[in-house]
């Protein structure tokens, strides 16, 4: 008996809209799942939106409705992208469900049924203007180590050093920007350390077909994790929290990450009530029998590989069999930025490209390991006409079009000198699966490629238009073999084209849906077929300059809808310092400086290093903690603002000498001020 397969993406956040990024995570997904069901497997894809947390609390009072208005409209908005991008989830659910209430109950009671956990007073900074404790992310103030100014709760973004919102130098509220006061407050903790024996055996533990429940990169830097020591989470929050109210513990709520990623279990439970499946067999059996692979992105494997195996060993539910890691998804090079209108949504692409086309892109450059993926418009534009178009329809086109033009419509047996090809092509359906099942569609797509390549050559070689009087029905065998060619390549590309596939067994009135058996079978002599569908058309490039146009336009319009109260206050800023004469303002010496290298720090998240070339006043190294925001490579070159005179500071990697200026957040992304080359000189000053 096959396993029971039961795949997840991560559940995406119900306050923003759905954007490429996302969708590189998706599509993986879903060609993973569509591929694993073509090949007859039982597998199913559970999915929902994540709908907890602060976050969309605070989203929700600025625009002035409830968080479960924000949530709603979310869900629909995410739904019709999913739906147009043909994600074929078997449900999309919400975390903002009884069904995730309850298995956030079950689990939790479990837990602290057997005293995995613990109580704490915690003391946390409140904001009586706002009646609330404020977050790390929620509070601001000067860095207690560089005293740089404006830095987060948990971290500082100039010298990198972490800390608690506690220890920040003139706190403020990021909401109000009144001042916080300190308040206790009791906080639920899960202490990890009880598990560790079982996440190490869990991190090791191989799954099936020879892999490993990780990549062995991920599982190399999970295991760091636990080596340094696991500390206790914690895992609740005090009211006011969009989220569920702790069990026996009034006023406390769940902490977002708490029962996100329970809503896996409870998509999958309303799936099975509603369709009348076995819950109990994907969650509650042994891992015998079922098969659970979540696929994230690198930036929440703490979540998935720690505290969710612990969540669910101690909760008494089935542990994840697979956990697949994806890269971080850039375009042209670097990171999606607004200001270059590649900060691209999901809507945006579509109102001017079929889906199949990033589809297409993204699962041919899609493999086992976690790299980041470089969406580049050009390759895309290339990729899509030169093998898409010119050779995979091109061969349908011609093939078809031939036959039922000039030959009466049907099909004929293959010659004899088509033999070796059509082995090599059924051996490419047979490798097929196992490459998808281990997400490898970069490979499959490149043996689609090489069908395609194959046959068309052995169509130009037989030349069947200049067959059609003198024998047609050695030209009818010469096209039936392109025939042939264009139902294999279908089936290898239905996973991630489901359109396409369905156009071809349209107009080749196939017997039977293509799979990776069906699709092996040659058509009988004197099959009739049907009228060729267009399967794909060049992209022109007036489309990218739309969707980057587009995405310039809409920057913020589409993610902030405008009503009044967001029309104003949809950000905040700090206020403004008091006022300076100007000549306390001249012993600032801001020069222009030219990034002559740019590089990312070995062991910090956060830092990039520069070499910044002030002119006659020499080069300079400066650290800068503005990696989440910036592509090194992207800088190099540019003529940037320099503080020139601020004393060196030594920093764990090295001299800093001097400071890049920068706006803004890292969320969405920080924006660097730079100077036109053409008129500025590394070195003037900047006044
Ligand atoms: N809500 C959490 C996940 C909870 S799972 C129980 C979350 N949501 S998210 O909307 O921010 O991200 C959803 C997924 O998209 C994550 O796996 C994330 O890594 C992925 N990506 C978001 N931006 C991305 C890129 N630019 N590139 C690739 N993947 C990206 O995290
Ligand atoms: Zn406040």
């Amino acid at each position: 008996m096959s396993k029971r397969v039961l795949v997840t993406a991560a559940l995406p956040y119900a306050n923003g809209s759905i954007h490429l990024g996302h969708l590189l995570e998706f599509i993986q997904t879903d060609v993973y799942v569509r591929a694993r069901k073509q090949a007859g497997e039982d597998c199913v894809f559970m999915w929902a939106d994540d709908t907890h947390g602060t976050p969309i609390q605070m989203r929700a009072r600025r625009e002035g409705i409830t968080p479960e208005e924000l949530v709603a409209r979310a869900y629909d908005e995410h739904r019709a992208d999913f739906d147009d991008f043909k994600i074929g989830y078997d449900i999309f659910y919400t975390t903002h469900s009884e069904e995730n209430r309850k298995h956030a109950e079950a689990i939790f009671s479990t837990m602290e049924a057997k005293g995995d956990i613990a109580t704490r007073s915690v003391e946390q900074l409140y904001c009586p203007h706002d009646e609330m404790f404020l977050p790390d992310r929620f509070v601001k103030g000067i860095c207690p180590k560089c005293k740089s100014a404006d830095q987060y709760g948990d971290n500082c973004e100039v010298c990198g050093s972490t800390y608690s919102p506690t220890d920040l130098g003139e706190p403020h509220c990021s909401i109000c920007s009144s001042t916080p006061v300190l308040r206790d407050s009791e906080h639920l903790f899960v202490p990890l350390a009880r598990h560790e024996e079982f996440l190490r055996q869990w991190l090791r533990a191989p799954a099936d077909g020879g892999t490993t429940i990780l990549q062995d990169s991920v599982r190399n830097y999970v295991m760091g994790w636990v080596d340094d020591g696991l500390r206790d989470w914690d895992i609740s929050r005090d009211a006011p929290y969009f989220g569920f109210e702790v069990p026996g513990h009034p006023g406390k709520y769940f902490y977002v990450w708490f029962d996100a990623p329970i809503g896996y279990i409870a998509a999958t439970d309303k799936w099975c009530a509603d369709g009348g499946h076995d819950f109990d067999a994907y969650w509650k059996s042994d891992a015998e029998t079922t098969e659970i692979v979540h696929v994230i992105g690198k930036d929440i494997v703490y979540f998935h590989c720690l505290f969710w195996p612990a969540m669910l060993h101690a909760g008494g539910y089935n542990t994840p069999s697979r956990v697949q890691v994806h890269g971080w998804l850039t375009v042209n090079g670097e990171k999606m930025s607004k200001t270059r209108g590649t900060f691209v949504l999901a809507r945006t692409y579509l109102d001017q490209l079929p889906a199949e086309y990033l589809r297409y892109y993204f699962a041919a450059k899609l493999g086992q390991n976690q790299e980041d993926i470089d969406l580049n418009f050009e390759d895309f534009v290339n990729r899509v006409n030169a093998e898409l178009v010119k050779k995979a329809a091109n061969l349908a086109s011609r093939s078809v079009k031939f036959i039922t033009g000039r030959l009466g419509g049907t099909v004929g047996d293959l010659l004899s000198d088509a033999q070796p090809l059509v082995e090599r092509a059924q051996q490419r359906l047979r490798d097929a699966p196992a490459m998808f099942a281990n997400f490898e569609s970069a490979r499959v797509m490149r043996m689609a490629i090489e069908v395609a390549e194959d046959f068309n050559l052995y169509l130009t070689e037989g030349a069947p238009w200049k067959l059609s009087s003198s024998d047609p029905e050695r030209a009818r065998a010469i096209c039936s073999a392109g025939i042939y060619a264009t139902q294999v390549v279908a089936a290898l590309l239905k996973p991630v084209l489901p359109d396409w596939a369905a156009k071809v067994e349209r107009f080749l009135k196939l017997p039977a849906p293509l799979d990776f058996s069906t699709g092996a079978v040659p058509l009988p002599g004197g099959h009739a077929l049907g009228e060729y569908e267009t399967l794909a058309e060049p992209i022109k490039p007036e489309a990218i300059e739309a969707i980057i146009e587009a995405s310039k336009e809409t920057m913020g319009a589409t993610t902030e809808p405008e009503t009044a109260a967001a029309a104003n206050a949809d950000y905040t800023v700090p206020d403004l310092e008091s006022e300076i004469a100007f000549d306390q303002f001249t012993p600032i010496d801001l020069r222009v400086g030219k990034v002559l290298a740019c590089t990312k720090v070995e062991g910090s998240k956060k830092l990039l290093q520069f070499t910044v070339d002030l002119g006659p006043l020499g080069p300079r190294n400066i650290f800068s903690g503005i990696a989440r925001s910036f592509e090194p490579e992207g800088l190099v070159g540019q003529h940037v603002m320099v503080v020139a005179n601020l004393a060196p500071r030594k920093m764990k990697f090295g001299l800093s000498e001097g400071m890049i200026l920068v706006a803004g957040d890292d969320d969405p992304g920080l924006t660097m001020p730079t100077l036109d080359p053409k008129t500025s000189k590394p070195g003037e000053r900047i006044t």
